[in-house]
Order: structure tokens, then C-alpha cells, then sequence
């Protein structure tokens, strides 16, 4: 297939040439590893090809009001189709390394037997990966349970469990001698509770229990693929990918507020984290989810299994919060139900309320916060990673602005090349304080179907036009090719307010 990216002169980028190193800026270290990250609902398509049968998030999105504008990922970004021109332009951008996933509904339809031609597609996108210089990690499960599965009560039940066994077992199968880096889940958090508790994701279900029984059976799938695929291999890399708030009490003088935000940091990030690294519950959590029937569904020996030890973790950060017991006047809403019932995320935290910083928003609502990201790796090193012996990357950090291309289609987001920048920062910042973070992954590489917000809002450093399937890479992707190439991270506002517009900086020097 003939490539349909159009390649800007700025992606012409030398390596380390010293005219490109800005004054303002500092060292990224050269064994930091700085890539992108995607996921095979949002970008691939090819709904039914292959032999692909339907996931729940296929459901969902085909649920009037469910998804904005009724979009789906039935196309998408025809990722299944395109995929060596999206790795071609990943290499033309320099990146060392692709987070992907892989569709469970593309490799075992229906949660049943092997698909042999589901496999063949990501050997071949793997095989290019390797081809191009590019290091793939790999994630098993980015939400696309097959529905086939839901139908039998999806993660609420412990069948599905050994299922998801089965089918991670196959991956490696088939490409265990080429992938190093194997991450079983995406954000346990948003499967769980985003999914049977919010009633924002597929599945679509509002049940505060439903969302506590999901979660343990997502650490326990988690648990005995991690134990399973190590006894395979002792040399892969393995772990798993959460994300984290930083929850602060509004006013810290306020016992309500304090006890608010403690039930946010025990209900997204403790509820995960010590069972995987220490091997229970947190107690807090247990007393506040008690009346739930949560402990009724933790067997002997599954604590056992979910701690079993990991090498990675992957961080996703987009933002922290206030956290007060009482709602504020005019809330931050980035909720989206298309009319359809929802309700909070937190299956026991009614009285957490989060309040407006007055911080910069992205499209999203996200408050823009930077030095969070730096707290949180510093408190995860020294709570949980440090003890354990475990690497460190961000796998996920980016944003969604309201891009306006111009007639080449060029978008020239001064504020997402000012958001990486800033974010990166907040990294290096925390492996000066001595948190060895290994790797950075921009969310995402293309614009893609942002699941209850469908195409709506807009995460890519390379846009995608969804009437024609062109990719042009945006000012950020050029910035980020920059960085990679010369190892140098310029302070976020750099050559970036002054003057007229200059979308193509190292484009314009070389000429
Ligand atoms: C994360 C998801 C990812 C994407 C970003 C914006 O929660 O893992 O798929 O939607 O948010």
C-alpha cells in the first residue's frame, strides 16, 4: 500500500546535530527511553476481518447516546490495514519504542479457540516493529473484552479469568521469542470501575459491587498470566500498567476533606497497588467497601497469585486533583453519558468532590499539572517500586487540545509541544531526585477513537483526517522527533511564544 502520511521537511531531523540543541535546555539520558502509545480498539478497525468477532466496547459504541456523534471503532484509524506506514512514520520519527495492544477478540473470537489469523496480524506488525529498530512492549488487555465473555458475566465472574489465560498464552505462543516487554492489563482502574461501576465505559454497567468484584478479577487474571508467562521465560519483562491521581485534600486542615481524598487515593491507586506489591488489601479500603460483598470473591491464595513479583510498572498520568467533601460551585466536568444513567467511578466515596485549581484545562477538563506527575513517582519509588526491585516507565501522558489544521492539514499545537515538554520535565525532574524512570510513551501516536468521547477529542502528535486516513505529523510530533534526535529537552514555552508562527523550527534552519 502506498504510504498516505504526508512527511513534513521537519521530519528530515539529523541525528544530534548541534545547531538544533536549544540554550534552554537539558539533557533527557541516553538510556531513557522515549516512544509512543496506542491501543488496538482505537486505532485498528477491521471490526469484523480476520475473523474478529465483537468486543464489548463494539457493543457499546453501537448503543445509541453511549459513545458522542455515535462513533465507533469499526474503521477507526485502519490501523489493521495501515500499520506499515504507521510504523514507517514512527521510525521516521525516531522513536525507540511502540506500546501497543493486542485485540483478544482478534486472537480468540468470542473468548474461544485460537485464531491463527489473528495472531498473523500482529506478528507481522511486530516483525516490522523489529525491522524499523523499534521495541515493542505489548499489552494484553486495553478493554476490549470479548463479548461473548460479558455475556457470561465478563469480569464479574472468575471465569473469565482463565480465559484471559488462555489467550495470553497464545500471544506469547506466538510471539514470545520476539517481544520482551509483556504488560497483562491497561488501567485495571477504568476497566473496573469506569466499566461496570460508572457506567461510562462498556460495559456499561453502574454497580458499586460489580466494579469491586471486576477489580480483584482483573489482578487475579493479571496475577496468573504474570506467574504463568514467568515460568516460561525467567528473561521477560513483566508487569503491568495503572493509572494514578494525586489526590490532595482541599483544604488539609479539614478532617472531611482529608478523609475524602484518602478514600480517592484508596479507591484509583491503593486498591491496586498493594495487592500487587504487598500482597493485600489496603485495610482502610476493606472497611470503607465492606458492605459491598468485596472480600467475598478474595479466595485463599489469590492475594498469593496477584503479588506474584513483576520487573515493570507501567505509570499513566494525565492529572492530579483537589479533593474536598463538599461540591464546588462550578464543577471540572469531564463526564460524558449521552443521556444515559451514570454515576461516580468510586464505589464508596460519595462525599469526594473534585474542585477546580485554577490550572490550565485541556479539552478534556484535565487541569494541567505537571509537578503531580514528579510527586507521584517519587511517592511510588518509595512506597512500592523501590522495595520491590521494580522499573519505573511512564506509559501513558498526553493530551487532547482543540487542534485546528491548516490547509496541508498541519496543526501547529503549540500547547500539546508545551505539555510534553512540561511533562517530560516533571520526569527528569523525578530521576534527579533518584527515581530511576526508565522511559517516557506520548498518549498517543495518531488522533484516535477516544472511547466515550469518540473522535471528538484529539490526543495524537500526528493528526489523523478520518474522511481521507492522511496523517500529518503536528508542530509536537516534530518537537518530540527533536528531542529524541538531539537529547536535549528545551524549557516548555522555548521558541514557542515569540514571533509570528514557526511551525517547523528544525525545518526552516536546515534550508
Ligand atoms: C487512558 C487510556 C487511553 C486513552 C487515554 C486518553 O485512560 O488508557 O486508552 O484513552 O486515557
Amino acid at each position: 500500500m502506498t504510504s498516505q502520511t504526508r512527511t513534513h521537511p521537519a521530519l528530515l531531523v539529523p541525528s544530534a546535530a548541534p545547531d538544533l540543541v536549544l540554550a534552554t535546555s537539558r539533557p533527557v539520558p541516553q538510556d531513557f527511553v522515549l516512544g509512543v502509545a496506542t491501543a488496538a480498539y482505537q486505532i485498528e478497525g477491521a471490526r469484523h476481518e480476520g475473523g474478529r468477532t465483537d468486543s464489548i466496547w463494539d457493543t457499546f459504541s453501537h448503543t445509541p447516546g453511549a459513545v458522542v456523534g455515535g462513533d465507533t471503532g469499526d474503521v477507526a484509524c485502519e490501523h489493521y490495514h495501515r500499520y506499515e506506514a504507521d510504523v514507517e512514520l514512527m521510525r521516521s520519527l525516531g522513536m525507540q519504542s511502540y506500546r501497543f495492544s493486542t485485540s483478544w477478540d482478534r486472537i480468540c473470537p468470542d473468548g474461544g479457540p485460537v485464531n491463527a489469523r489473528g495472531l498473523d496480524f500482529y506478528e507481522r506488525l511486530v516483525d516490522s516493529l523489529l525491522a524499523a529498530g523499534i521495541a515493542p512492549w505489548l499489552t494484553l488487555y486495553h478493554w476490549d473484552l470479548p463479548q461473548a465473555l460479558e455475556d457470561r458475566g465478563g469480569w464479574t465472574s472468575r471465569e473469565t479469568v482463565d480465559r484471559f489465560v488462555d489467550y495470553a498464552l497464545a500471544v506469547h505462543d506466538r510471539l514470545g521469542d520476539r517481544v520482551r516487554t509483556w504488560t497483562t492489563l491497561n488501567e485495571p482502574f477504568c476497566s473496573a470501575f469506569l466499566g461496570y461501576t460508572a457506567g461510562m465505559h462498556a460495559p456499561g454497567r453502574t454497580s458499586p459491587a460489580d466494579g469491586l468484584a471486576a477489580a480483584h478479577h482483573l489482578l487475579l487474571a493479571h496475577g496468573r498470566v504474570v506467574q504463568q508467562l514467568r515460568a516460561r521465560d525467567a528473561d521477560l519483562e513483566l508487569g503491568l500498567t495503572l493509572n494514578f491521581t494525586v489526590a490532595d485534600p482541599l483544604d488539609p486542615s479539614d478532617p472531611r476533606d482529608v478523609d475524602a481524598a484518602r478514600r480517592v487515593d484508596g479507591q484509583m491507586n491503593r486498591i491496586f497497588l498493594d495487592p500487587v506489591f504487598r500482597g493485600s488489601y489496603p485495610a482502610d479500603l476493606l472497611d470503607d467497601v465492606r458492605h459491598l460483598g468485596f472480600e467475598d470473591h478474595v479466595h485463599d491464595g489469590d492475594l498469593e497469585v496477584i503479588a506474584t513479583p513483576i520487573d515493570v510498572l507501567g505509570v499513566n498520568y494525565y492529572n492530579g486533583e483537589a479533593i474536598g467533601h463538599e461540591p464546588p460551585a462550578a464543577a471540572l466536568d469531564d463526564s460524558v453519558n449521552g443521556g444515559r444513567t451514570t454515576r461516580s467511578p468510586f464505589p464508596a466515596a460519595d462525599d469526594a468532590h473534585r474542585h477546580p485549581r485554577g490550572l490550565p484545562l485541556t479539552a478534556m477538563d484535565w487541569e494541567i499539572q505537571p509537578d503531580g506527575l514528579t510527586r507521584l513517582l517519587v511517592r511510588l519509588q518509595t512506597e512500592y517500586a523501590g522495595p520491590a526491585g521494580v522499573a519505573l516507565h511512564v506509559t501513558e501522558n498526553g493530551a487532547a487540545f482543540a487542534d485546528v489544521p491548516d490547509d496541508r492539514g498541519f496543526v501547529d499545537d503549540r500547547d500539546r509541544t508545551a505539555y510534553v515538554r512540561a511533562h517530560l520535565g516533571a520526569v527528569l525532574d523525578a530521576v534527579d531526585a533518584g527515581v530511576p524512570v526508565r522511559g517516557y510513551f506520548y498518549w498517543s501516536l495518531l488522533d484516535n477513537f477516544e472511547w466515550a468521547w469518540g473522535y471528538a477529542k484529539r490526543f495524537g502528535i500526528v493528526r489523523v483526517d478520518y474522511d481521507t486516513q492522511v496523517r500529518t505529523p503536528k508542530a509536537s510530533a516534530l518537537d518530540y522527533a527533536r528531542i529524541i534526535a538531539t537529547r536535549r529537552l528545551p524549557t516548555p514555552w522555548a521558541e514557542l511564544t515569540e514571533g509570528g508562527p514557526d511551525p517547523d523550527p528544525a525545518g526552516e534552519r536546515r534550508r
